[in-house]
């Protein structure tokens, strides 16, 4: 619909200028180099005229040019599916009758499935979803590193390891904006909790910088090619990030040659004087909390609005630094909005719901599967000969988890529950009791549910429990405050709810228990032993309960691996390991004392065992793999060499392996993790089938950053190279000299 406006909006403005005919503006002629047609159009504008590119005129739209045909920039979260329609000046939806969208899983899942192919699926149906409505910028991926399972965003991101993050994120970004839709790469940077998110000061090492925080966002930029990125809310080094000297200028535009907008994450400039000079381009959402309040002030009081055209022409700025963002900002608007070779989208389709489907069997993470009894089967997959009755517990079963969270909330179109896709399977045989119950999701709020309704669900949970033949609890998190929400960080490390009691209570009187986690995060697993069966499924969005359905039920052979480590206890985790200044902070900064270790970096280094490492998750088949061999012995320090290690499927039914490669330095002149992930492949194999990966190692990596000379370096000497179907399943090594 909205295309069809631009179109007779920018025809209005050529007719008028009498060009149709005539000769067509460079700027509207799209068949020239698009670096020609900004250049047109930033010598047509006015001073008043650029200003008001660089701030929002709504909650989710930026101006353009009318007099020219420029059309504005419609933006939106971001980054599961195509948010729902915000009112034009405040926080309240439009409750519009057509913009309900596919609930696409949680990116954590898409990390989980280690497989670029996903992403790029998962790109191309959402950058399909976000053009149909309209929209020029979809408000992701998240890259934020996983640092601490306490933070309540870590579902919208990619886990704990900069390598698995950057190669996953890069695929959904092309994929995206070949629909001529740009992606905001958010939120740059250190933003890795959301307790006083707009304005701890963190502070972390160069090293920890460039080797943890920077690379995906590195990635995103250079092999993705993100037409924008987002700043965060926090501040690093005392400046805040979306107008931050060393993020923005120096790195992002300066070493990493990023030709696109810097945007705020909504209301995070803070200083006109800093937004102009440091870095950013468009300033959104000023003046609100982010989500909930609103205040007097009018999209001209915005810090890149009025005051900044008061300082420019007052000479308290450059105009250079207006040019450049408008530059920036029309490269923007060419790419997206007038960009005519864009397709038309879709919305809902099949395809998508499939796309939805095949991520969410691909991330779920088969946590645990031993038999019930020492001569018996796993419960997993499920033999439904067995049982006459098939109890499913749980308020996650039944629960919209598309709804809270924060501004990845969505509103769906359809939406199939873990229970809807048992039922599916198992027809009559499937019976249901809530067994805890979670409240609403109120945006910074928490909704007490009475320990009498507590009380009640789980006893009539455990009578029912007793009578049957299995039972599968479907909890976890949910979307709630201080869950996996935005705005606030979990409080517990335990479940909520109540669940601990509640899994106690059902295994006493049923052994079968599958335990079902829905989360975006790491959970104290304390009944870890008494539990048969676990599964960690994210958040599955739309077609949640049929990929649930799947997997439980052996339709498909669980393949998804963990992007981030679960510790043992909260203290055993990096962030948590030092005091409080290290987590989280004293309100005021932050220290990131950890420095580069990082996850399993940590674990690994510390020889500290996690409950549940990083790179783990079990399969229906299984897979051995034989002696890695590598093509030298010495690599020349411009060089590269290969390992090759031959995987075979064991088992009896078909099934995926996802085959990592670690590197370790063996002596270094600074420290280094033990090892750190270089590369990863993942294989189908049917029951008997043998396949060899090869990976190939360059020089860059075995690089560590030198913070002492502020540059990437590999160091001569031995490197170790592991093999693993985990980080700590190592199923073979190698050795070799750099030279
Ligand atoms: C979030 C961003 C989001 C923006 C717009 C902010 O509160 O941090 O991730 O894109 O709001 O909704």
């Amino acid at each position: 619909m909205k295309n069809k406006l631009l179109t007779a909006f920018a025809c209005a403005a050529l007719c008028t200028a009498g060009s149709l005919s005539a000769q067509t503006p460079i700027y509207l002629d799209d068949s020239q180099p698009i670096e020609a047609r900004v250049q047109d159009a930033l010598g047509r504008l006015t001073l008043e005229e650029k200003v008001a590119l660089c701030h929002a005129y709504g909650k989710f739209a930026s101006a353009g040019v009318p007099r020219l045909g420029i059309p504005e920039l419609w933006w939106s979260d971001g980054p599961h599916g195509v948010r729902a329609e915000i009112n034009w000046n405040d926080w309240g939806y439009s409750n519009q009758t057509n913009d309900s969208t596919t609930a696409f899983p949680a990116l954590t899942c898409l990390a989980a499935t280690w497989n670029p192919e996903m992403s790029a699926k998962y790109g191309k149906a959402i950058g399909e979803e976000a053009v149909y409505r309209g929209k020029d910028v979809l408000l992701g991926p998240g890259v934020n590193i996983y640092r601490t399972p306490l933070n309540g965003r870590n579902f919208e991101y990619m886990g704990e390891d900069p390598y698995l993050a950057s190669v996953m994120c890069v695929p959904y970004i092309q994929e995206v904006q070949k629909n001529g839709v740009a992606v905001s790469v958010k939120h740059y940077a250190l933003n890795n909790q959301e307790l006083w998110r707009d304005h701890i000061d963190v502070y972390a090492s160069d090293r920890a910088l460039y080797e943890i925080y920077l690379p995906a966002f590195k990635a995103a930029v250079q092999k993705g090619g993100a037409w924008t990125v987002m700043g965060a809310y926090n501040k690093f080094r005392g400046q805040h990030c979306c107008h931050n000297e060393l993020l923005l200028n120096k790195i992002l535009k300066g070493d990493w040659g990023f030709d696109g907008v810097v945007v705020t994450d909504w209301g995070g400039a803070h200083d006109t004087y800093e937004a102009a000079v440091n870095g950013l381009d468009v300033e959104m959402g000023s003046y609100t909390n982010g989500l909930t309040s609103e205040s007097e002030f009018g999209y001209n009081d915005y810090y890149l609005a009025d005051p900044y055209l008061k300082m420019l022409k007052e000479g308290k700025v450059p105009l250079s630094t207006v040019d450049e963002k408008v530059t920036r900002i029309l490269r923007l608007v060419f790419r997206t909005a007038m960009n005519r070779q864009k397709p038309y989208g879709s919305l809902c389709t099949d395809e998508h719901y499939a796309v939805a489907r095949e991520i969410g069997d691909e991330g779920i993470v088969l946590l645990k599967n031993d038999p019930v009894t020492k001569k018996g089967n796993p419960l997993l997959p499920i033999d439904a000969s067995k049982y006459e009755r098939i109890l499913v517990v749980g308020d996650n079963a039944v629960r919209l988890l598309n709804e809270g969270g924060g501004s990845s909330e969505l509103k769906v179109k359809d939406m199939v529950s873990p229970l809807d896709g048992l039922r599916e399977l198992y027809g009559d045989k499937v019976q249901y009791a809530h067994g805890y119950l979670a409240g609403r999701p109120m945006y910074g709020q928490v909704e007490e549910v009475p320990q009498a309704v507590v009380d009640s669900l789980r006893d009539e949970a455990v009578a029912m429990a007793r009578e049957a033949d299995l039972v599968i609890l479907v909890g976890g998190l949910n979307k709630n405050h201080h869950q996996d929400c935005e705005g606030g960080d979990r409080i517990d490390f335990g479940l909520p709810f109540g669940q601990d009691e509640l899994i106690e209570a059902l295994q006493a009187v049923n052994p079968n228990l599958v335990l079902v986690l829905l989360t975006g995060n790491a959970v104290d697993m304390p009944w870890l032993d008494k539990v048969p069966a676990i599964v960690q499924g994210w958040y599955l969005g739309s077609m949640g309960g049929k990929s649930l359905a799947d997997v439980l039920g052996g339709a498909v052979c669980p393949s998804g691996k963990l992007p981030f480590s679960f510790p043992k206890k909260l203290t055993d985790c990096p962030a948590h390991a030092f005091d409080s200044m290290a987590y989280p902070g004293d309100s005021i900064k932050e220290e990131y004392k950890e420095d580069i270790l990082v996850g399993y970096r940590w674990y690994d280094t510390k020889e500290i065992p996690a409950l549940f490492p990083f790179g783990y998750g079990l399969s229906y088949t299984s897979f051995e793999y034989g002696k890695p061999v590598i093509s030298a012995k010495k690599m020349e320090a411009d060089g590269t060499l290969t390992l090759s290690v031959a995987v075979k499927n064991t088992g009896s039914v078909a099934g995926k392996e996802i085959v990592q490669l670690y590197v370790g330095d063996e002596k270094c002149s600074l420290l280094r993790p033990q090892k750190e992930l270089k590369h990863f492949d993942k294989i189908l194999l049917q029951p008997g089938e043998e396949k060899t990966v090869t990976f190939t190692i360059t020089p860059d990596d075995l690089k560590f950053y030198d913070d002492r000379v502020g540059r990437w370096v590999a160091e001569p000497g031995k490197f170790k190279l592991y093999v693993g179907a985990s980080s700590t399943d190592i199923r073979g090594t190698a050795t070799f000299e750099l030279l």
